[in-house]
């Protein structure tokens, strides 16, 4: 019997884990700021598939609440075999904006949280011999979209990193990168969603099940869908000054 532990395990993409992880029969934890919704989705994953479902309200932008969930983590009575280091949110804020507080919690929330998390995890996996470890990125971390493009690149680097570090330690670890897919994300952060191209969408539930495909591979980097496959090999052969033409014009579409 595993345990998973899913940060923003209460809508779109982290929903989308729980319910599949779920499904296969493991126990988890969901993680999110709002305890009523993680109460609903909890109760909810218990009736319909029979496994334990533990709740941790935590706002990964506060260093305290961030310290407590690694310590469920690393505990060694419940201990937790996958971790999907999922929570996040769009930022459009342009970068001489006066105002970089939306930057200060998402490097906390995308950045801060995901390392200190996953290095947790890692740390007692690895005694253990085995575990994963998920770190959703994106495919805006191949382009040049804003301090998100930053951020998300960020989450790449430091995902093959650790795969680097864990390497033949039993624990895998696997960034994944998806494309554009309907969440509370856009309307959340204010980004205008009218101008992405249908094609362009991917199915939560279809996007999650490709990449525990890939996580049971062992696989490093999951982009699911062979059309952000491509996209992704294009975006990092081109040359750069192509890949920052092509972030302007997707940047226009999102005001
Ligand atoms: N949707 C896309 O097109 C897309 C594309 C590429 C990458 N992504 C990435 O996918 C991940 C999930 O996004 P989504 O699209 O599923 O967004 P979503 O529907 O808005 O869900 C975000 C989840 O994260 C939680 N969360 C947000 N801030 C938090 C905080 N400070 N502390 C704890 N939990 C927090 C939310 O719950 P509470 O509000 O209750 O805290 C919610 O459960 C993000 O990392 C995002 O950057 C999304």
């Amino acid at each position: 019997m595993a345990t998973a532990l899913v940060t923003g395990g209460t809508s779109g993409i982290g929903a989308a884990f729980a319910r599949a992880l779920a499904a296969r029969g493991d126990d988890l934890v969901l993680v999110a700021r709002k305890a009523v919704r993680l109460e609903e989705a909890a109760a909810e994953l218990r009736s319909r598939h029979g496994v334990t479902v533990e709740v941790l309200s935590a706002d990964l932008g506060n260093r305290a609440d961030v310290e407590r969930v690694a310590e469920r983590l690393q505990s060694r009575e419940a201990p937790v075999d996958l971790l999907v280091n999922n929570a996040g949110f769009g930022i459009k804020e342009a970068l001489t904006s006066p105002d970089l507080s939306s930057y200060d919690e998402g490097i906390d929330v995308m950045v801060r949280a995901v390392m200190v998390l996953a290095g947790a995890a890692g740390e007692v996996m690895r005694d253990r011999g085995h575990g994963a470890i998920v770190n959703v990125g994106s495919t805006a971390g191949y382009a040049t979209m804003g301090g998100y493009s930053a951020l998300k690149a960020w989450v790449s680097v430091y995902s093959e990193s650790l795969a680097v570090e864990l390497r033949d330690s039993g624990v895998t670890v696997t960034v994944l990168a998806p494309g554009w897919v309907r969440t509370e994300f856009h309307e959340r952060a204010n980004i205008g969603t009218s101008k992405i191209p249908d094609f362009m969408w991917l199915d939560a539930d279809e996007l999650v099940a490709e990449c525990l495909r890939d996580v049971a591979r062992g696989k490093v980097i999951s982009i699911p869908s062979r059309r952000y496959q491509a996209l992704i090999f294009l975006a990092r052969h081109a040359p750069r000054s192509l890949v920052r033409r092509a972030s302007v014009l997707l940047s226009s579409g999102r005001h």
